[in-house]
């Protein structure tokens, strides 16, 4: 807790560490209700100035020894913590001793206990909870870690690296660990428990064997099978698509219940929310199941992508992240259906990237300055992150690209690097100035782009007129145009894509029809367009903007039947259904016959991926679209959605019953593509059948009494919940809890649902849930599924009249900040969302952040996000 105006650290301040830490030894004895960490660190001198800052947090120095020689208080300084050394010399050796409390830790950084096991998460700065050390990803180290604790209550020891040795006495349990590879200590690890092992093998491409192996508590050896499965794929997919092979003689994931984040990239140790990683056919969903292999896949990347080559400063956090990202959804785009996985990545960023970019915690992809680095782990380093490299490999396409990231890692392997070298390498690979392009990284707001296009029948030529423009965000102002990549194709009456070119053909090839817009307004024309076409912008989302260009009803229409790139099919749908629900709220909405013959287009096309016949089905989410409009009314929102929901629902209730019942085979379950797909439009017309029709609600509670998987029974009980009447949704929650109370990860699934629920999720019922047996404050993953589920989802209650919704939020926060600030400001995010709410509802929420701000003693993380949202 902080008693001063915590400060803001700058990027403009970076400056390059005094010493290197060559070595780092570490022995941890690991006792009941304490831990003793002794450190021996070899130090190098490399710059001008001769003084060391060694960050420290909660820590008790027990002994401090310079060379050998003990110091005593007066041969360092101490500052808020850290700890400071002066006048050293060239090379010296220094050794400490802290004593640390794993027990107590709650804010689940640094060591802490999670169930009967030690962990730890050290990224960005919990390394310093552990010992003094200079705390920052520029100083990279080789770590050897010996651990000591009792053989019979841990015997299992795990940290980076390769194992060296293991023995037993005294009943105590001493292992080594060496890790070859220098790292920053955000990368550090360190588990301690009794946990069960699951193994495998891996041969690399050239030849070498990797044992793999995952650890979690006895009972749940049987999920380990499908990350294991993952981790096998998604290390022979680094090896074709970017030529990386693995580096170290085993590599271990570890799965642990109380966890801030999903998981963690720690060297050879990567450690798991159990919820991540964790999944068999009765437990978890197949969203759960793609949610596994995404993001095993994803710290499996990092190997190479924040590992071997790691950020300079947290400002670089966008190297390791976003690029990963970028990694990893295309691992997920090659293992399932690319179009999906676009749709779904879009959808994110519009709905949440877009909201942050809009909002008081706007930020570049490269901060320039940050209060609590925590904060800065957004949608905004991630996903827009992850599309600003994305727009790299449209420009410089697929084997210029590759040129380009083969350099960076050869360049920088071992290195601490910034986003502006990762920019160089791509730049000095395909021989390319990508000045204007580096903007995307320093310009924080989303780009609006404004079209117009004119067509001239006579001169069968088509003018495209393109404008944009990127709104200010706190702290900047006067944005300069962007290099923008619009992919684009021309449709005509029959559906085909014409063959055109335009006059301005730089970088336009056959298979990526590109525009490059890097004018504040610019004027593309194709000639020889022999009919008037539809202009279908921005293929595959293929830039994160905001596009402003009126499609007719007509044309969308056109669009979502015949569009040949997937993305904007299901894009016109989505603008479609967006009208179709303005228009509930005006009370005008009716569909019309070609509204109903287009739906029936789509739902009974059986040549269709039925993954994508079920999103181009799908309405836009509410918040989806709160985030198209400029001032939103939740609950107006909520009514006009339910409106355009039930007219679907009865206008195709028949099909819906058909697709239901053709797609309702049975068989064995298994998470892969095709069996995923059917059952996401089988479920997806489950649920429009029993909204329409009791006949649906009574296959719903068939499905759920019935099913032998997950996905199944999770789909029907949202169904009940949802369509069925109250007394059916409470049995159905009553019975699934008998069912599933032992299994914490199921319980949590079934707080959701509830919780999430435009028909439970009210705040007097989410009172209650906090006090069931089932809730735990101290852990994160039920805090997100009762508080978070409510808060993202259950909109219409959160915003509830009263305020009583943002209340319960604001005392959640004010309880978390104090256990886990981390949690604590995740939270809080849609409180942070104030300004563009309806007036009753924008000033109940924002008394409400002004309580969270008088209740005094924040922590700097929950300080950063009310403070900056009240500004
Ligand atoms: N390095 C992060 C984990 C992390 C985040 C540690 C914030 C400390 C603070 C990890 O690689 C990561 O990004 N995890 C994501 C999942 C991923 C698939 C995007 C997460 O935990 O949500
Ligand atoms: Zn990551």
């Amino acid at each position: 807790m902080r008693d001063a105006q915590p400060k803001a650290i700058q990027l403009a301040d970076y400056r390059a560490p005094a010493y290197e830490v060559t070595d780092t030894h570490l022995r941890f004895e690991l006792h009941d209700g304490y831990t003793l960490v002794h450190s021996n660190l070899s130090l190098k001198h490399n710059g001008d100035e001769t003084e060391l800052l060694l960050n420290g947090q909660d820590l008790e120095l027990i002994s401090i020894k310079l060379d050998g020689k003990l110091l005593s208080e007066a041969d360092y300084t101490t500052a808020e913590e850290a700890l400071i050394l002066s006048n050293l010399g060239a090379s010296h050796t220094l050794e400490m001793t802290t004593r640390i409390y794993p027990e107590k830790n709650t804010a689940l950084e640094g060591l802490y206990r999670s169930g009967g096991m030690y962990c730890t998460q050290c990224e960005a700065e919990g390394f310093r909870r552990i010992t003094y050390y200079p705390d920052r990803p520029d100083v990279m180290s080789v770590f050897t870690t010996e651990i000591i604790a009792d053989a019979a209550q841990y015997p299992v020891l795990l940290s980076n690296g390769n194992p060296v040795s293991e023995k037993i006495e005294d009943g105590k349990k001493h292992v080594v660990w060496h890790d070859p590879h220098k790292k920053p200590a955000y990368l550090f690890a360190l588990v301690a428990g009794d946990l069960q092992v699951r193994d495998d093998h891996f041969t690399t491409c050239s030849g070498r064997e990797v044992l793999l192996r995952i650890f979690v508590e006895p009972q749940n050896v049987d999920k380990t099978e499908y990350a294991l499965d993952a981790l096998k794929r998604s290390m022979r997919w680094d090896e074709e698509v970017y030529g990386r092979e693995y580096d170290l003689d085993i590599f271990m994931i570890v799965a642990v219940d109380d966890f801030n984040m999903g998981a963690m990239e720690n060297k050879g140790l990567n450690i798991f929310n159990s919820s991540c990683v964790l999944a068999n056919p009765a437990t978890a969903t197949d969203a759960a199941y793609q949610r596994i292999e995404a993001i095993v896949a994803h710290e499996y990347f990092h190997n190479w992508s924040g590992n071997r080559v790691t950020c300079r400063d947290w400002f670089q956090l966008s190297l390791k992240e976003g690029f990963t990202v970028f990694r990893d959804a295309g691992f997920s785009a090659d293992m399932n259906s690319a179009t999906v996985k676009r749709i779904e990545d879009a959808t994110m960023l519009r709905t949440v990237q877009f909201a942050e970019d809009g909002g008081p915690m706007a930020h570049p992809v490269q901060p320039d300055s940050y209060i609590e680095i925590s904060n800065f782990y957004t949608v905004t380093i991630y996903e827009k992150g992850a599309e600003v490299v994305g727009m790299l490999h449209k420009i410089l396409g697929e084997d210029g690209f590759r040129k380009g990231s083969d350099l960076y890692f050869e360049r920088h392997d071992g290195q601490a690097v910034t986003i502006n070298e990762f920019v160089q390498a791509m730049e000095d690979a395909n021989d390319v100035d990508l000045t204007q392009f580096r903007l995307w990284y320093k310009q924080s707001g989303t780009p609006v782009v404004e079209v117009l296009t004119q067509y001239d029948h006579a001169a069968e030529r088509l003018t495209l007129n393109l404008r944009q423009y990127t709104p200010d965000t706190p702290g900047q102002t006067d944005k300069k145009p962007l290099w923008i990549p619009v992919q684009l194709g021309l449709i005509g009456h029959d559906g085909e894509d014409m063959e055109v070119r335009p006059d301005q053909p730089d970088f336009w090839t056959e298979d990526s029809q590109v525009l490059h817009f890097r004018e504040a307004e610019q004027t593309f024309s194709f000639g020889g367009v022999v009919e008037e076409p539809v202009v279908s912008l921005f293929r595959d989302f293929s830039a994160p903007v905001r596009i402003h260009y009126q499609h007719s009803q007509s044309a969308l229409r056109f669009m979502l039947q015949h569009d040949s790139d997937g993305f904007n099919r299901w894009d016109a749908g989505q603008q479609l259904m967006l009208h179709w629900i303005e228009l509930a709220e005006k009370g005008r909405f009716k569909f019309t016959q070609d509204d109903i013959d287009a739906l029936h287009t789509v739902i009974n096309d059986i040549e269709l991926d039925p993954a994508m016949v079920a999103y181009l089905l799908a309405l836009p989410s509410e918040s989806y679209i709160a985030e198209s409009r400029p001032q939103y009314d939740p609950v107006a929102i909520h009514k006009a959605r339910e409106q355009v929901m039930a007219a679907l629902a009865d206008t195709l209730s028949d099909d819906f019953k058909a697709c239901y019942q053709r797609l309702n085979v049975s068989g064995d379950y298994q998470p892969v593509p095709e069996d995923m797909a059917r059952r996401s439009l089988k479920n997806l017309a489950l649920s429009y059948w029993a909204k329409a029709d009791a006949e649906g609600v009574e296959a719903a509670r068939l499905q759920f009494s019935s099913a032998d998987n997950m996905t199944d029974q999770m789909a029907a009980l949202r169904t009940l919940v949802a369509h069925g009447n109250q007394a059916e949704a409470e049995q159905a929650l009553a019975e699934f809890y008998t069912q599933w109370q032992h299994d914490s990860l199921v319980v949590n699934q079934w707080l959701t649902v509830q919780c999430g629920s435009s028909k439970l999720g009210t705040p007097a019922h989410i009172r209650q849930l906090l006090e069931h047996e089932a809730f735990d404050w101290r852990n994160p993953n039920k805090v997100r599924s009762v508080i978070g589920a409510f808060a993202n989802q259950a909109l219409c209650h959160f915003h509830g009249a009263d305020g009583e919704g943002y209340k319960l939020l604001a005392d959640a926060v004010i309880r978390l900040n104090e256990s886990n600030p981390q949690i604590a400001s995740r939270l809080l995010t849609p409180l942070t969302r104030w300004k563009r709410l309806v007036p009753n509802q924008s000033q109940m929420m924002k008394s409400e952040l002004q309580r969270i701000m008088d209740h005094g003693s924040l922590s700097k993380d929950v300080y950063e996000v009310v403070s900056k949202s009240l500004m």
